[in-house]
């Protein structure tokens, strides 16, 4: 199987299983628990239908959007995720590359790979810095201060990794920060040289968000002992108060679920909130983040801006949230397995694909723009007994 004949997630994920380690891979792939929620993030798009409008005229559409202040020619963004040098050597700097030819926004995770700084002076895109409250508050300062200097637009803090989630395919393989495989894990790795090979013939692996500020590349910290030991189980709304007001700019949460919490991010003075549950990863059993959308769009939509993440796999779904009051949407795995599979053109492709998708359901739908998609377009499934709207 080669790239150019991969045209969907499916297709990115099978090439990514096949090129990389086992350890690796299902890092990505997995979820918490028993990946309910995993499952359910791209499930639940499935219980909401579309309603197409017909002889509208619609040769032409424009997919802009403006979110946070931030103008993106598409209305999906790349999500923040950690590790990425792991996946391909080309690391974020494939992502934001990717993400800047399309003309959209591109998260930097506080686990990334490459620095916040280069990627903000090559690329013109607007920037998400994606960064974890610490105990030390200094750090979070110290963080806040250094993304202002390199010209970041957006920070978001994500709130639903207060401790780590159960993944317990990692479990299984010894992946982890330093990585402590299991035999199972090694033979897996004995499994891909080719992974192997190309991993040590390109830089170092390097966590450049973190090292100026924690002593983490050189092996002392593991990414398990920094979020124990580091980040602030203990925060609260007061403490992040103080955050957006000290920033100043764009500031919003990543990891709501619930109307009540929209509420108060509201109150705080965040632009924006991404309803998400961190792609499965973090509290099985938790509600889909579209589920919820309606409901906290009508709460809060219009006094902040409403975005979503988890379970993205196709332009429709993208559609069906925009549908609901999303302002844009999210993916990672989306991103992620092209990435691994082939580098900045893997992605590029995949960004491709789900334009298209999106550019070809509009047409479809019989909407010009993304401003002429409404709830009038979709139909929950009626279903016995539930809260279906
Ligand atoms: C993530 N995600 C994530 N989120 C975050 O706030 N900081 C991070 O460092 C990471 N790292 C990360 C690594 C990997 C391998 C994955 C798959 C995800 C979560 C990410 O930003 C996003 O919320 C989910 O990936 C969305 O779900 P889908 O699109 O992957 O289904
Ligand atoms: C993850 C963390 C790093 O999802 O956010 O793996």
């Amino acid at each position: 199987m080669r790239l150019k004949q991969c045209h969907n997630f499916h297709d990115y994920r099978e090439l990514a299983r096949r090129r990389l380690p086992g350890p690796i891979f299902n890092y990505i792939d997995g979820g918490a628990d028993d990946e309910v929620t995993l499952r359910k993030n791209t499930a639940s798009f499935e219980r909401c239908d579309l309603v197409p409008k017909v002889l509208r005229g619609v040769a032409e559409v424009d997919l802009s959007v403006k979110v946070m202040g931030q103008k993106l020619d598409l209305p999906f963004y790349c999500s923040p995720t950690a590790l990425q040098r792991l996946f391909h050597h080309q690391g974020e700097r494939a992502v934001a590359a990717a993400a800047e030819r399309y003309g959209t926004m591109f998260g930097v995770s506080s686990l990334g790979t490459v620095s916040l700084e280069e990627l903000r002076r090559k690329h013109k895109t607007p920037q998400v810095y994606q960064f974890y409250f610490h105990k030390d508050r200094g750090l979070n300062r110290a963080m806040m201060q250094r993304a202002k200097e390199a010209g970041v637009e957006v920070m978001m803090l994500t709130v639903d990794s207060s401790t780590g989630g159960n993944r317990e395919r990692d479990l299984r393989t010894g992946f982890s920060i330093p990585m402590r495989l299991t035999l199972a894990g090694m033979a897996q790795f004995a499994m891909k040289p080719m992974w192997g090979i190309n991993y040590v013939t390109h830089p170092r692996f390097a966590l450049p968000q973190l090292d100026e500020h924690v002593d983490m590349g050189k092996g002392t910290m593991s990414i398990g002992r920094y979020f124990t030991e580091m980040l602030d189980p203990s925060m609260t709304w007061n403490d992040v108060s103080g955050m957006v007001a000290e920033w100043g700019g764009p500031f919003c949460l990543k990891g709501i679920i619930s109307v009540e919490d929209a509420r108060r991010a509201v109150d705080i003075g965040c632009q924006g909130i991404v309803l998400s549950n961190h792609g499965g990863r973090q509290l099985d059993g938790t509600r889909t983040p579209f589920d919820q959308l309606a409901e906290i769009v009508d709460a809060v939509g219009d006094r902040i801006d409403v975005m979503m993440d988890s379970g993205i796999q196709r332009g429709t779904h993208v559609l069906k949230a925009l549908a609901l009051g999303a302002k844009a949407v999210g993916i990672g795995r989306y991103y992620l397995f092209p990435l691994a599979a082939a580098g900045q053109a893997g992605v590029e492709r995949a960004l491709g694909n789900l334009r298209d998708e999106i550019e070809r359901g509009m047409k479809l739908m019989g909407c010009a723009s993304v401003s002429e998609l409404t709830r009038e377009d979709v139909r929950y499934e009626v279903s016995v007994g539930s809260d279906w709207r």
